[in-house]
C-alpha cells in the first residue's frame, strides 16, 4: 500500500492520497495484490488485464511491458542514475507495482514535492512534463507494469530548454 509523504504529513489511507494527489493532476488507483498462477510477464498482464485494458481506453495508452529491477540487473546503477536526477518526460509514467517498492518525488508547483512510495498494488501516472525524480529503497527491488502512448517518448529529459519554463507553468494545471 502507498504511503504519501506532503507538507510534514504521512498519508496510508488510499482514498487521502488518491484525492491528494489528484488534486496535483497525479492520478493514483489501487488496484490491490493479486495470486498469480503465472509469474511470467505474460501471466502478470493478464492477471491485471482488466484493468490495463480500462486505463489504455481512458488514457489512450497503446503497449505495455513489465520491467524488474533487482540488485541482480546489471548496471543497476548507472540505470538508476539516470532517474535520480530531476526530470521529466514527453508521455505519461505509467507505473503499476507488482513487487518491490520504488519512490517518486514529484513536483507539484515550482518549489513543492509530494513523496509518494509505491508498493504492490499501486499504480500511479507522472503526468507527462511534469518534473520528477525515481529511486529505489534500501531492498533494491521493483517490479513493475508499464503503460505508453508512444514507447520513444519515454526517455528521461534533464534540462528544461529556455522555452520550459512556460511548459513548467502549463504543466502543474
Ligand atoms: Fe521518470
Amino acid at each position: 500500500m502507498a504511503i504519501l509523504e506532503f507538507r510534514g504529513e504521512t498519508i496510508i489511507d488510499p482514498a487521502t492520497i488518491k484525492s491528494v494527489l489528484a488534486s496535483h493532476r497525479i492520478t493514483y488507483e489501487c488496484w490491490g495484490v493479486r495470486t498469480m498462477e503465472d509469474p511470467s510477464a505474460e501471466g502478470v498482464l493478464a492477471t491485471y488485464a482488466d484493468d490495463i485494458t480500462r486505463l489504455k481506453s481512458q488514457h489512450d495508452y497503446v503497449t505495455e511491458d513489465v520491467i524488474a529491477l533487482d540488485p541482480g540487473t546489471p548496471n543497476l546503477e548507472t540505470l538508476l542514475a539516470k532517474f535520480l536526477p530531476e526530470h521529466h518526460h514527453t508521455d505519461d509514467e505509467v507505473r503499476f507495482t507488482v513487487a518491490g517498492e520504488g519512490v517518486f518525488e514529484i513536483n507539484v508547483s515550482q518549489n513543492e514535492r509530494v513523496k509518494f512510495t509505491a508498493q504492490p498494488g499501486d499504480l500511479i501516472v507522472v503526468p507527462a512534463w511534469r518534473r520528477h525524480l525515481f529511486y529505489l529503497t534500501t531492498q533494491k527491488t521493483i517490479r513493475c507494469i508499464r503503460l505508453f502512448k508512444d514507447k520513444a517518448g519515454w526517455e528521461a529529459h534533464l534540462p528544461y530548454s529556455q522555452a520550459g519554463s512556460e511548459e513548467r507553468a502549463l504543466h502543474f494545471a
